[in-house]
């Protein structure tokens, strides 16, 4: 009859339809052994990285932080914390002894794209305002507070307070600051508005002020992640595996780790195991593996036109396949193509969907939770000017649900490569770490922190990781390693 032709005639269109977004989705789910690999070549650019010669995409830059907090800090400090996408300025007061007592006051500020993008002096200019006006707010204009910088770009640093910026990440561009020490820069930003004085005793990347704000509250954390805007780890690496540092400092190098011991040997508890090996913290910009085009293999197209249309073509490609900044721009060159192709939004590409950024993480969150139903994603589709149906809703809630798993399990992967190398350092069969998080990818994204988490179970059996995300992370972790770098100097 002719009604079951018709019905027949729909069910093979849904059918194919169903066929074609498989096949578009397929290289986004990666096979067990594609992401042992990806677990190998991680852990052979940590060690590359570690190496004083020769090339390596993971840049594994020493932090000059040798511990972990042991709950003796004390004293008033600002934080400056140039992440992402704000500025953000913190007061924190660890209180005298008492453990764990920690008051803070912040603001948040946000950085204009033309400051991003503008030049180095009005960036840091911008800056200088930004704490000008918290130091107004809390009425401290004239306190001359010793200061840790939180600034979450890749810095090689020859000591604590200096940092020259290798190459700027995610969103940011500002002329004049690569090559740079970016402490003078804001020192400098500080001195042409004349009005106030900050003594900046730290330079800190945001992994690192993660680890160490998480150990203030569980001293097996020795490693930091964020996954947020970018994607980022630091780690706590033995000093003699650290041929970068030995190679610059010689012999002043005995004297800190001398020193190091000493710290370890004071007030404070001890900690379990092997408190007595000098150690630091190494930032190892785990965004920049595959720039040699070791990824190539599991890159697919869209991740390729992503990457062109980036700031940093070439650059950061494990970033751009891991990070909220890039993950629904991939989102978005999915849709594109499945809509050319007729699969989607009845074959109509809409400006809406040319435009660059409408996918933020925090809807791909909204979209991708479970407690959603379709006509939610649809009337979140209907804000962001997609117009979709109700089959148009269940394929971008897959296209985003590939995407983000994907991210999660190449982070997984990528920790399960640190753990272990921290395992086989130690000579242990079995590890117990803790991992401090910070990003919003991880804190907002309903199946990420989960995904991340089985995985790196997975691929490194021998390790149990537990992942403590971190309050205030970033600053309060700065203002930690500002006051322990302040009581080394009083
Ligand atoms: C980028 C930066 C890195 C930072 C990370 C997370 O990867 O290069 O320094 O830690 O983003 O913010």
């Amino acid at each position: 009859s002719k009604g079951a032709a018709l019905v027949s005639a729909v069910a093979q269109r849904l059918a194919s339809r169903r066929r074609q977004v498989d096949e578009t989705l397929a290289p986004f789910r990666l096979s067990q052994e594609q992401l042992q690999l990806v677990k190998t070549r991680m852990r052979a650019g940590l060690e590359a990285g570690l190496k004083s010669k020769g090339p390596s995409t993971i840049k594994m830059l020493p932090s000059f932080v040798y511990r972990t907090p042991d709950g003796t800090e004390k004293g008033k400090y600002l934080a400056l914390d140039l992440g992402g996408t704000n500025f953000r300025a913190l007061l924190v007061n660890f209180k005298k002894g008492l453990q764990h007592n920690v008051r803070l006051y912040h603001k948040i500020y946000t950085i204009p794209q033309e400051i991003m993008q503008g030049t180095g002096e009005e960036l840091f200019d911008h800056i200088a305002q930004c704490v000008s006006d918290f130091l107004d707010y809390m009425g401290m204009k004239n306190a001359h507070l010793p200061a840790g910088f939180t600034f979450s770009f890749p810095c090689e640093q020859t000591a604590i307070d200096t940092g020259t910026l290798v190459s700027w990440t995610k969103g940011y561009k500002a002329t004049d600051c690569e090559g740079h020490d970016v402490v003078s820069l804001l020192r400098e930003a500080i001195k042409r508005r004349n009005e106030f004085d900050l003594d900046i005793v730290a330079v800190v990347n945001d992994t690192v002020g993660t680890m160490m704000s998480c150990a203030y509250e569980d001293p097996q954390c020795e490693i930091g992640l964020i996954a947020g805007t970018g994607t980022n780890v630091c780690y706590m690496e033995e000093l003699k595996n650290i041929e970068k540092t030995e190679h610059k400092f010689g012999k002043t190098e005995e004297g800190e780790k001398e020193e190091h011991m000493q710290d370890e040997g004071t007030e404070g508890e001890k900690k379990e195991g092997d408190a007595e090996i000098p150690k630091m913290c190494i930032n190892t910009e785990w965004g920049g593996l595959g720039d040699d085009g070791s990824l190539d293999d599991i890159i697919t197209p869209y991740d390729v036109e992503v990457n062109q249309n980036s700031l940093n073509p070439g650059k950061q490609r494990f970033e751009k396949l891991t990070s909220g900044m890039y993950l629904g721009e991939v989102v978005r060159q999915v849709l594109l193509d499945l809509t050319r192709g007729g699969l989607l939004f009845r074959g109509h590409v809409t400006e809406t969907l040319k435009t660059p950024g409408i996918f933020q993480t925090k809807y791909l969150s909204q979209i991708e939770s479970d407690r959603l139903a379709l006509l939610q994603v649809r009337s979140i589709l209907q804000q962001l000017g997609l117009n979709s149906t109700c089959d148009d809703s269940i394929i971008v809630k897959e296209v985003c649900g590939a995407v983000s798993r994907r991210a999660a399990q190449l982070c997984g992967a990528g920790m399960a490569a640190v753990v272990e190398k921290i395992r086989e350092n130690r000579g242990l069969d079995h590890l117990n770490i803790t991992v401090g998080v910070d990003g919003a990818l991880y804190k907002l994204h309903p199946h990420f922190a989960g995904v991340l988490q089985e995985t790196a179970r997975i691929l490194a059996p021998q390790c149990n990781v537990t992942f403590l995300p971190s309050e205030e992370g970033s600053g309060k972790g700065a203002a930690l390693i500002t006051a322990v770098a302040r009581q080394k100097h009083d």
